[in-house]
This record gives C-alpha cells, sequence and structure tokens, in this order.
C-alpha cells in the first residue's frame, strides 16, 4: 500500500476554474474557435475529452439498447420537417421571457434572482428594464437557396421528435410490442440567453434521450421503472450517491407536454442543478403528430385487437453535461508525501487512456521493452500512453490529472526477472506483475 491520501478541502469556486484549465493543459476540452476569442458557449472536445465522451455514450447504449430486448436505436435528422415543431408545441411554447436593459442594452432571462428585483446584472443600472417579450429558444435557419419565410427550418431542440416520427416506422420494422423504446444519441441546439457554467448549459450540446412508449394505465408504474433506473445507471457508472437526488418539478414548472416531471440533480461546485430529467409526456406528442400530420400513429394490439395512442416515458440526459458530472465528481487534491497531487478518480471503463507505460531510464534497454508492451497494449485495443520525459514523478502526476488508472514502469528488475510495476492511480499501491501478464491484468480489471 502506499501512503495514505489526504484530501484537501476546495473552495466551491475554485474548483471550476481549475477544472476548466485542467481541461484545457490535458486537452480534455478547449473553447471553440479559441484564436479568434472564442464563440460563447461552444466547447471542442480534444484528444482526451472525445474518447472520455465516446466512453459515456457508449456505455449509455450498451445499457439502454445492447442490454435489453425493448429498446431500439435511432439515428434521425437534425433537421426536420418545420410542421414537427409546431405539433410538439416548440414554435409557441419553447420559450423564455427576456428583458433589455435600458442602459447597456444587454438581454437577459426575466427570471433572473437579479433582474427580477430589477438590477442589471452587467452594468448594475437599476429599473430600466424593458417589458418581457417572449423569445424562442430554436436557431432558424433556411433549406435551399432562397432565404424567404416558406423555406425555414430549425436546428431540432431536442432529439425526441425524430423518435416520435418514426414510432411506426421502428415499431414495425423491429416487430416490437408495446412496452418498448427507441433511444436516441445526437445534436441539440438552443439559443439560450443564459448559458454558462463551463459546458452545463451550452448553445449546442449532444442529447441521450430514450422514448419508452407504453399502454396508458402502464404509464405511472413505467416512470417509476425508469426513474430507479436511471438513478442506478449514474451510480454503477462510479458518481457518488450522496451528490445525487431527485426533484419533483412543481405544476406551475412542467414543460408544456409533461404530465410528471422529475430531475435528478447532481451537486455541482456551483450548487444542486438538473443532470437528467425523466418525464410523462404522456400521448401529448403522437396525438399532435396525428392531428398535423394526419396520419394515424396508434398502436394495434394484435392479441386484444386493442387500438390506442401509446403514452411516453421518456429519460433525456445531456451527453456533455454527464461528462460534467463526471469530471466534477473525479476531480481531487490531494497532498502526498507533503507533495500537492490533483486527480482524476474516473472509473477504469471510462478513462481516456487505461494504461500509461514508462522506462524508468532511457538505457539499458528499457525504452525498448517499454515500447513494445505499449504496442501490444494497443494492437490489443487497450488505449496506451508512452512516456520517457521527465522524472518518474512528474510522469505520474501527469497520469492522475488525465485520470489513467494504472502506470507501469519498466526498471532494472524487469531485465532480471520479466517482471514490471503497475502503479494504481488511487491507492497508490505498486505491485509487481509479469510483462507479458499486463494486458491480461489490465483487461480483467475493466
Ligand atoms: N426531450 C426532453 C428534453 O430535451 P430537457 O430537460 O430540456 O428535456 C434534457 O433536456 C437534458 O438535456 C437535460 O437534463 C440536460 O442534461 C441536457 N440539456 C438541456 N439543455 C442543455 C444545454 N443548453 N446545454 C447542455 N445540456 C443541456
Amino acid at each position: 500500500m502506499g501512503p495514505p491520501n489526504q484530501e484537501r478541502p476546495m473552495a466551491a469556486k475554485d474548483v471550476m476554474d481549475k477544472l476548466v484549465s485542467l481541461c484545457k493543459r490535458r486537452g480534455f476540452i478547449y473553447q471553440s474557435s479559441e484564436i479568434y476569442g472564442g464563440t460563447g458557449s461552444v466547447w471542442d472536445y480534444g484528444p482526451l475529452g472525445i474518447e472520455l465522451k465516446r466512453n459515456i455514450k457508449d456505455r449509455w447504449w450498451s445499457a439502454m439498447v445492447h442490454q435489453r430486448d425493448d429498446i431500439e436505436g435511432l439515428d434521425a435528422s437534425i433537421l426536420m420537417h418545420p410542421r414537427v415543431w409546431e405539433a410538439s408545441g416548440h414554435v409557441e411554447g419553447f420559450t423564455d421571457p427576456l428583458v433589455e436593459c435600458g442602459t447597456c442594452h444587454r438581454r437577459f432571462r426575466a427570471d433572473m434572482p437579479e433582474v427580477a428585483e430589477g438590477q442589471c446584472p452587467v452594468c448594475g443600472t437599476k429599473d430600466t428594464f424593458s417589458e418581457a417579450r417572449l423569445f424562442n429558444l430554436m436557431f432558424k435557419t433556411f433549406m435551399g437557396p432562397v432565404e424567404e419565410a416558406a423555406n425555414q427550418v430549425y436546428l431540432r431542440p431536442e432529439t425526441a421528435q425524430g423518435s416520435y416520427v418514426n414510432f411506426l416506422n421502428v415499431q414495425t420494422a423491429a416487430r416490437q410490442k408495446v412496452p418498448f423504446g427507441i433511444a436516441q444519441i445526437g445534436k441539440a441546439f438552443r439559443n439560450e440567453i443564459t448559458p454558462g457554467n463551463f459546458i452545463f448549459r451550452t448553445r449546442e450540446f449532444e442529447q441521450m434521450e430514450m422514448q419508452f412508449f407504453v399502454e396508458p394505465g402502464t404509464d405511472e408504474d413505467w416512470f417509476e421503472f425508469w426513474k430507479a433506473a436511471r438513478m442506478d445507471w449514474h451510480v454503477e457508472m462510479g458518481i457518488r450517491k450522496e451528490k445525487l437526488r431527485f426533484l419533483e418539478h412543481g405544476p406551475d414548472e412542467l414543460a408544456h407536454y409533461a404530465k410528471t416531471a422529475f430531475d435528478i440533480e447532481y451537486e455541482y461546485p456551483f450548487g444542486w442543478k438538473e443532470f437528467e430529467g425523466i418525464h410523462n409526456r404522456t400521448d401529448f406528442d403522437l396525438s399532435r403528430h396525428q392531428e398535423y400530420s394526419k396520419k394515424r400513429l396508434e398502436y394495434i394490439d394484435t392479441a386484444s385487437g386493442k387500438r390506442f395512442v401509446p403514452y411516453v416515458i421518456e429519460t433525456a440526459v445531456g451527453v456533455d453535461r454527464t461528462l460534467l458530472v463526471v469530471l466534477c465528481d473525479a476531480y481531487h487534491e490531494e497532498e502526498v508525501e507533503g507533495e500537492q497531487r490533483v486527480v482524476l478518480r474516473l472509473a477504469p471503463a471510462l478513462a481516456p487512456l487505461k494504461v500509461a507505460v514508462f522506462p524508468l531510464v532511457k538505457k539499458d534497454g528499457l525504452p525498448e521493452i517499454a515500447q513494445k508492451l505499449h504496442a501490444d497494449l494497443r494492437a490489443a485495443a487497450i488505449p496506451s500512453f508512452y512516456d520517457a520525459a521527465g522524472s518518474i514523478g512528474r510522469r505520474y502526476r501527469r497520469q492522475d490529472e488525465a485520470g489513467t488508472p494504472w502506470c507501469v514502469t519498466v526498471d532494472g528488475q524487469t531485465n532480471e526477472d520479466g517482471t514490471v510495476t503497475v502503479r494504481d492511480r488511487d491507492s497508490l499501491e505498486q505491485v509487481r506483475v509479469p510483462a507479458d501478464g499486463v494486458l491480461t491484468w489490465v483487461r480483467e480489471r475493466l
């Protein structure tokens, strides 16, 4: 066992600044178009960020689609027929009340606490706000070469509608019976008035949404099932239980489509806020699409002959938001033997790199052995990083910040008995493992 790690208390406000700078330093996340001064609230994922993101999406897809008989995958397009958004209620109802400061002319959500008290959050002037106007959050663009109202389309603000309009396509092709679900992972866009807190609320983001179609009357039981299943998924991903809780939406907070809605909230460094939403959308969406498209979206139960428009239980979580929760939860500062270290305690299955391989010194044939070990791991599709630069301590610290669970060091003893040292990121425990057994050792722990 290594020495005990002393967790250092951190000021909540500092944690976000530190996380943003770690994400840039280690290649997780960069501000979009940074060399031009950045674009408001859109972010780019670097080499480690994209791996973490893919691992999160793979885990969700595996739990939702691969491990279940009753959920099918779908990848609907971002641009849809504009009538979709009239039917869904987004043209009319996907709005935020917005006010403009009479002095600095910046616009804010009317429900921000300072704004509600009449003070401009930017210039501080009091009581110069305009009347609140409803502002639609959907991005608009034009389909085809003519920029006129008839050709206006929207960038989807949620993936869900793609699942509703394809409900019968999927049900018949996959020969599913209600209850069954449709899962999607894809980009969504919202012209948020107050984006912020790094990747918490952005204007371009990815969602992992699942629409579960059920017989009316069974919806409340299925709602409870999915509430529990989604909470379990987060805990199984390694998120601390005490940092997660449910929050029920009050009657005046419900989205226009929802009969019941619960958020799974996480305690971010900036407070308890939404992580995932679980919604009972009733037959609202399918009925509206029936009405607007004039196409039947009924399910016919062949055994009983019953016909009905299914109710939908939806689970909806952001990929980027999950990544933020995973990073916030994994970020730790500790003192080890009098030295400070920053460590991302990512679950091994999520970690972008699983192993780093170091030669202790650049002589005695150690780099060649280490490079071969690294190449063997890569050939077996285990993301591995070879590093021979700097002191061994510095190399460990770099990997701690990247969240790499295991560092393998090839040293003098390797030439004598063929073993290497494997150091555990969290316990700092070091064990000797035969070099040719490292691949199996790692696989058993993923
Ligand atoms: N289809 C239902 C729906 O979209 P939502 O609560 O508006 O419901 C679902 O969004 C999830 O998508 C949220 O819980 C959050 O994880 C993520 N999300 C929503 N808006 C976001 C934004 N502007 N930036 C990042 N993630 C967002």
